[in-house]
């Protein structure tokens, strides 16, 4: 059996397909693969790891009908059209759990960052611009006991609000579709509707995934509801803000400060505006790369792969 893997995942997950004899080829250029040569090269192999945002839409998956699974290396699957992937019965895996805590990390450090403008304040230091000491300019916020708001309270918001409440005392109010009575119970969250998300939380997480109905969700409309002394945070998906009009609320004070592990596009473009911004921190969609943690998701995405060729359900699987 051969797989195909788009990109480097941890040695752990290499050496687990090398035991169950699989024979692995790698996508080694400092390039994303594309959709016309992907699809190419997957004639020839019998699964497919998935690295990174390639397009497993429904060209793909009648082009690679011959594909027994497909296992990507995330827990988003925004770019899979399940769909078809059910019609045409090709499993698809994903690595949920795993990267709970690493992405929720992620999210803390950008909430940290944004209050105190560290990331700004870093900068200048580059820049040569460490002057004097003066008390008053370019002060932060602070987060003891103020209201993180969670929008999709799953593992990862789950995570994230645990870490607000041993850190900072924080009051903790979520939106979903659906109440998560775990979480309630848990650590005593509250179910709010999206505008009373909107109205209270000093701290706004997006957990989510992106589906039609959470694409473009962070508009103007909804930045214009928020708390101007509220910190915006996304380590979810890009696609779920609208970038300008984020920038608009930024620079209309509508809201304090933003924190985004992921933007749209991606990459950022170097001379975005949020770039230069005070109160803003940006990575480049770090959410769950720690050593740990990447040695966790590319154990699970080999489990998967195993799995798929043996014909059997998937230890993960997203249909
Ligand atoms: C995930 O696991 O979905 C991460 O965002 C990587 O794409």
């Amino acid at each position: 059996m051969k797989v195909f893997i788009t990109g480097n995942i941890a040695e752990s997950g290499i050496e687990l397909l090398k035991e169950n004899n699989i024979a692995i080829t790698q996508w080694k250029e400092n390039r994303q693969i594309n959709r016309g040569e992907l699809i190419e090269v997957c004639q020839g192999f019998d699964a497919l790891v998935s690295v990174g945002p390639n397009k497993i839409d429904a060209d793909f998956l009648n082009a690679c009908k011959h594909l027994k699974v497909v296992a990507l290396h995330s827990v988003g699957f925004d770019n899979v059209d399940i769909k078809i992937a059910k019609q045409l019965n090709i499993p698809i895996g994903n690595t949920p759990g795993v990267l709970s805590g690493a992405t929720a990390d992620t999210a803390f450090l950008l909430m940290l960052a944004v209050s105190r403008k560290a990331f700004y304040l870093h900068k200048k230091i580059i820049k040569g611009q460490w002057e004097n000491y003066e008390p008053t300019p370019e002060l932060g916020i602070e987060l003891n006991g103020k209201t993180l708001g969670v929008f999709g309270m799953g593992k990862i918001g789950l995570e994230m609000a645990k870490k607000c409440i041993g850190a900072y005392g924080m009051r903790v109010i979520y939106h979903n579709r659906h109440k998560n009575e775990a979480a309630e119970n848990e650590i005593g969250a509250k179910y709010v509707s999206f505008e009373e998300l909107l109205e209270q939380s000093d701290v706004l997480s997006v957990h989510t995934a992106l589906t039609p109905e959470t694409k473009g969700k962070f508009n103007l409309s909804v930045f214009e509801k928020m708390k101007p002394q509220s910190i915006f945070i996304n380590t979810a998906r890009g696609g779920i803000h609208n970038e300008s009009d984020l920038i608009t609320a930024l620079n209309e004070k509508l809201i304090w400060g933003a924190g985004l592990d992921v933007t749209n596009p991606e990459p950022m473009n170097a001379d975005n505006p949020l770039l230069n911004m005070e109160s803003v921190a940006v990575l480049p969609h770090i959410g769950s790369a720690t050593a740990e943690t990447r040695s966790a998701m590319a154990n699970l995405v080999a489990r998967n792969i195993i799995a798929g060729l043996k014909g059997e359900k998937l230890p993960h699987q997203v249909f």
